[in-house]
């Protein structure tokens, strides 16, 4: 097959780790590792050190992003337990408000449902919100979207229970989206003793393989496949207390081509959950000039150290894909090419900035 030219893919959920934990990532390396795998816009969770709260925070992340991103971007800003009105200023300038239900990696947890109403009421209708949300809380944020009657977006579903429990919401009208990370696509609880405990520590946790199988067969009502880069690096999740987290922006395009050339997946499906679809939900500007190009055929493995992310590991080390990403083309000017980043740190543009805007 021809090479194939495929539109930027956007990623809803990356792990940028700037500031605060700069020898996992950073936004040079996370922003790298996307245009390596044909990324070219990622929205950049909040939960950093300090977390981005607050406008201030907000504010200093951004700074980072403009001096050393290499592809698009925009920030989510995070509902926590101390968050004031001040975070509701920002609302334009962010991504969305990231708001977490559930157990995760650093101190955003919502753990009162008056938190959560407050912060459904308080940031602007018209601008998105994306939940971290498990089983049974999934099902509390998908009643909050009926009786506030407001969209939200649910991140990395990953159960049979969710997904059916989403297909029934959408049913009824209900304005819920959501995400599927490729790790609870292509790996279940049957691969843990592969990757060995502490590296297959992730939130959601690998599911069993009833519940992959059902995201395979609700293909349907997953809006958008979001990778939810989580580095962290090879001697914390082999160490003490692993830290729950996948690196997976190089090997998302690879796996989901993969998964095309064995009649899984059409090209349609990854377009419409990886552009189409994130920049409706969330609002995004085109990105002009802009595409990927990618050769269908390539078979290769994937190995950690061949990687751009600065974790240096995957939990896909030694499967064989097809598919490659060749060229990424961003706003005109060739950004990767044959295996090498091209394009300077700080050519990355903030999505939510007009471009007269910027500095
Ligand atoms: C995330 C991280 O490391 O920031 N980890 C994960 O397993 N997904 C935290 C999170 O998204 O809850
Ligand atoms: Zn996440």
């Amino acid at each position: 097959m021809p090479t194939l030219r495929l539109p930027g893919l956007v990623d809803v959920h990356v792990h940028m780790r700037d500031p605060g934990a700069t020898h996992k990532e950073d936004w040079d390396t996370g922003t790298a590792a996307a245009l390596a795998g044909g990324i070219t816009a990622v929205l950049a969770m909040p939960n950093t050190a300090p977390p981005i709260a607050d406008a201030e925070s907000f504010d200093g992340a951004l700074a980072q992003a403009r001096k050393k991103a290499r592809c698009d971007y925009a920030q989510f800003l995070g509902a926590g337990p101390e968050t004031k009105g001040a975070v509701f200023h920002a609302a334009e300038r962010a991504a969305g408000l990231k708001m977490y239900l559930d157990q995760t990696f650093g101190p955003l947890r919502l753990d009162e449902m008056t938190l959560w109403a407050e912060a459904i009421e308080q940031w602007p209708r018209d601008l998105p919100i994306a939940i971290h949300a498990e089983s049974r809380t999934l099902a509390a944020a998908v009643l909050m979207a009926h009786l506030y009657d407001r969209p939200l977006h649910l991140c990395h579903v990953s159960t049979r229970e969710e997904i059916l429990l989403i297909r029934k919401a959408k049913e009824r009208g209900v304005p819920v989206t959501c995400e599927v990370c490729p790790h609870h696509l292509f790996l279940s609880q049957a691969d843990i003793p592969r990757i060995g405990e502490g590296r297959a520590e992730v939130r959601p946790r690998l599911a069993a393989p009833e519940d992959q199988a059902a995201l395979w067969e609700n293909l349907d009502i997953i809006d958008v496949f979001a990778t939810d880069h989580a580095p962290h690096t090879l001697a914390e999740k082999d160490g003490e207390n692993p830290p729950p987290g996948f690196p997976g922006l190089e090997t998302a395009l690879p796996l989901l081509l993969t998964a095309v050339g064995e009649g899984r997946l059409t090209l349609e499906d990854i377009i419409s959950r990886m552009h189409e679809n994130p920049r409706r939900i969330f609002n995004l500007p085109e990105q002009p000039h802009t595409w990927i190009e990618v050769d269908p055929d390539a078979e290769w493995e994937i190995r950690g150290e061949a990687q751009l992310t600065r974790c240096g590991w995957t939990p896909f080390e030694g499967k064989n894909v097809r598919g490659k990403v060749k060229k990424v083309v961003l706003r005109g000017s060739t950004a990767y090419e044959n295996g090498k980043v091209i394009v300077r740190t700080g050519y990355g543009r903030n999505l939510r900035e007009n471009p007269s805007e910027e500095p």
